[in-house]
């Protein structure tokens, strides 16, 4: 690295070390809120829970409740925010397995080609998904109702289109059980399963193979980290493929 490569490397560096450690007090004239760090409460590890700090302002202090019972000598653990595994990685320097706010945002998008865009985007604007960035999870249903409805417009062909632009209940197609033509469903559940087997092909390396690599342990810590940020995402892809079959096969 040259020399002012460095800098921006530890500026950046720098940076960042701030900007996740900051909290928010009232100024002491309490009119504004300013940021201030409270260097003992960085020493916490993060697990699962909810935000459960607050200023107390009758003792002036940050307060942060513990979300369960500790014992004596035991580690504290505090909630750090609903963060991906990737925002934990690259801001706070870790990889949580079992985190529960942690979601692979998939893209999807209605073609500009498409001659039936129009119609497609109509429905989805009627259904308040404009969003085209998708959250896949870990948990049971892998995929929320706003990407199944997605799906389904995204394969309508234009008679469908049509039933539904019309249709009052057009909310209903957020839903598993929502009464539709089989080939229809068929081909919606084939698209995800595709896409997810697209998306896991990109990768280098397999999901066995990571976790050869992070068992061996003759990697650096770094690269570890960085082959279990990439497995966690595999897994949640894995988890959307699963369930997209079983649906295909029915
Ligand atoms: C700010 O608010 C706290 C708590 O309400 C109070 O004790 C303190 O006197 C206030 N400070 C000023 C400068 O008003
Ligand atoms: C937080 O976790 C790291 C990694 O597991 C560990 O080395 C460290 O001791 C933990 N911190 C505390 C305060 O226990
Ligand atoms: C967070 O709060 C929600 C709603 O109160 C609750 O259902 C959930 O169990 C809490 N999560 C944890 C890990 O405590």
């Amino acid at each position: 690295m040259t020399g002012i490569a460095l800098l921006l490397f530890y500026f950046s560096w720098a940076v960042s070390t701030v900007m996740t450690r900051q909290n928010s007090i009232p100024s002491e004239d309490n009119k504004s809120q300013v940021n201030a760090l409270i260097p003992l409460w960085d020493m916490c590890n993060h697990t699962n829970g909810n935000i459960s700090t607050d200023y107390n302002p009758d003792q002036d202090r940050c307060e942060c409740l513990a979300v369960r019972k500790f014992t004596a000598g035991e580690q504290l653990f505090i909630f750090y925010g609903p963060r991906t595994n990737a925002d934990l990685f690259i801001h706070n320097g870790f990889v949580y397995e079992e985190n529960q706010h942690d979601y692979y945002p998939l893209n999807l998008g209605i073609s500009q080609s498409d001659v039936l865009r129009e119609k497609r985007l109509k429905i989805l604007s009627k259904l308040n998904i404009d969003n085209i960035v998708f959250r896949l999870k870990r948990d049971a249903p892998p995929i929320d109702g706003y990407l199944l409805a997605f799906l389904r417009v995204f394969n309508m062909n234009e008679e469908q289109l049509n039933h539904w632009l019309s249709s009052e209940r057009s909310d209903d197609l957020q839903y598993s059980d929502c009464a539709l033509d089989t080939v229809l469903e068929k081909k919606t559940w084939t698209f995800l399963q595709t896409r997810m087997k697209l998306l896991l092909a990109a990768y280098k390396s397999t999901l066995e193979e990571d976790e050869k690599f992070i068992a061996e342990a003759s990697a650096s810590p770094n690269q570890i980290l960085a082959v279990r940020l990439v497995a966690t995402e595999k897994k949640i892809l894995n988890c959307v493929l699963e369930y997209a079959e079983q649906y295909v096969k029915q």
